[in-house]
């Protein structure tokens, strides 16, 4: 282990070009932070994650060289951070695979990303899996096993994205729980103080509104782009509102304190829109035009990412190759030489991957359960039945998932947040199909 104590890791999926939102949002503060001397910063181009929204090669490949160029243009400095390429490292799916194997099912169906493509589904009548791939299904677990190779303490993510950081954290449990302490369970990290940028039609930046600005494009198209920004039909002279004007969100996100309150009086004094574009411009261009040339320099000579890349590689499978290595061990994949255990021996052995329900007899003769969670914890407990039979009931009807409404009429009391323990629950009403 090295001195730096603090493991951060992301990943960037390779399915698009990056724009000035991708790079005041996450790509300019996170160089920053890599340069921060007590943390060993682990980034990523997830190629892997990538196969599952896009179909198309020639796309895939063509972000990859994008992203890893911008990123390299941006300042990262691969000698200082770990910077690689996902489907380089083939302990990934390995330990994919491992991690799959202690991951409930439920677990997967609670996933925001799969569940948004069921409801639609079944908002337009369909099977409610139609058009999901089991890519899809997956997309958390290879996520976990990226996070989980590196023992990354701490993932720097967008919002969407804490769902996944939590699986992350629950699926580690489960492998820790059954095959002893392998791994370190992180936690997302989210820039709260970093601008979400609105794009040209005032909605967020995103792929998916078609409204984005690409962070290097030519400056002749980025001027027509800047251009296209929707602003209000105040004419030249009439004050104008910063709140709410895009054209003033974007010129925020790149100048000092002093320049935006500048443009907030040049506003107030009725700047004309044509006049408050070309400001924006200019300013964005003074932090743009020499990475720009940098990364038209790199987009020229692909071989050399290629072995950036590569050299990336060599050291995050310095720590993969052993540490895949060990976990194989742990779960039994081992050399039929080494000397062997037998089957059963050692308390972890028996214990279960899922959350469990355990009936009972009590003293006085009356029959109740229990729920606890996959690591042991109870979650509920119920209250007396006179038969077993009626205690059996309620056990089913809890597994397919039917909560009473009113959750004080239930039969039981809980001893975790009712989240926590729905979240269990959950892992039992999918596994009936
Ligand atoms: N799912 C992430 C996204 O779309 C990308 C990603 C893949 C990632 N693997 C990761 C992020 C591991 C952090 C850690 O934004």
């Amino acid at each position: 282990m090295s001195s730096k104590s603090l493991r951060v890791l992301t990943g960037i999926t390779t399915s698009g070009t990056p724009h000035l939102g991708n790079y005041v949002g996450a790509i300019r503060p996170t160089v920053r932070a890599s340069k921060l001397p007590e943390v060993e910063s682990f980034y990523f181009l997830a190629d892997y994650h990538a196969l599952i929204k896009v179909g198309e090669p020639a796309r895939v490949q063509r972000s990859t060289l994008e992203i890893a160029a911008t990123w390299l243009a941006c300042g990262l400095d691969p000698e200082q951070v770990t910077f690689y390429r996902q489907s380089d490292i083939p302990e990934i799916p390995e330990l994919t695979w491992l991690l799959t194997c202690v991951t409930g099912k439920g677990l997967l169906n609670r996933a925001h990303a799969y569940k948004a493509a069921v409801d639609k589904n079944n908002a337009a009548s369909e099977e409610p899996d139609a058009g999901v791939t089991a890519g899809l299904f997956m997309y958390p677990v290879l996520m976990a096993a990226d996070i989980l190779m590196f023992n990354a303490h701490r993932v720097p993510v967008g919002r969407d994205q804490i769902q996944h950081i939590e699986m992350a954290r629950d699926i580690a449990a489960s492998f820790n729980h059954l095959y002893g302490d392998h791994f370190t369970l992180p936690e997302a990290a989210i820039e709260d103080h970093v601008a979400t940028l609105p794009g040209l039609d005032g909605r967020k930046m995103s792929k998916s509104y078609d409204n984005t600005i690409p962070l290097f494009v030519p400056q002749a198209q980025l001027r027509k782009l800047i251009m296209g920004i929707l602003t209000d039909s105040r004419a030249p002279g009439e004050p104008k509102a910063t709140e709410g004007s895009a054209l003033f969100q974007l010129y925020q996100a790149f100048a000092s304190a002093d320049e935006t309150a500048a443009l907030a009086k040049a506003y107030a004094d009725g700047i004309a829109w044509a006049d408050a574009k070309h400001l924006l411009l200019e300013r964005i261009e003074r932090e743009v035009a020499p990475l720009r040339t940098v990364y038209d320099e790199l987009m020229q000579d692909p071989a050399k990412i290629e072995r950036v890349l590569k050299r990336g590689a060599e050291k995050a499978r310095a720590i993969a190759t052993p540490f895949t290595a060990r976990l194989r061990h742990a779960v039994g994949l081992r050399s039929l030489q080494s000397a062997t255990e037998s089957p059963g021996k050692g308390a972890k052995a028996a214990r279960s991957v899922m959350p469990s329900f355990k009936q009972f007899r009590q003293a006085d003769g009356r029959f109740a359960f229990k729920l606890l969670d996959a690591r042991g914890e109870l979650l509920l407990e119920s209250l007396s039945f006179e038969s077993p039979k009626e205690a059996a009931g309620w056990i089913g009807r809890l597994q397919r998932g039917e909560v009473p409404a009113d959750i004080q009429q239930a039969p039981w009391t809980l001893h975790r947040p009712l989240a926590e323990v729905t979240t269990a629950l959950a892992q039992f009403s999918s596994s009936e199909n």
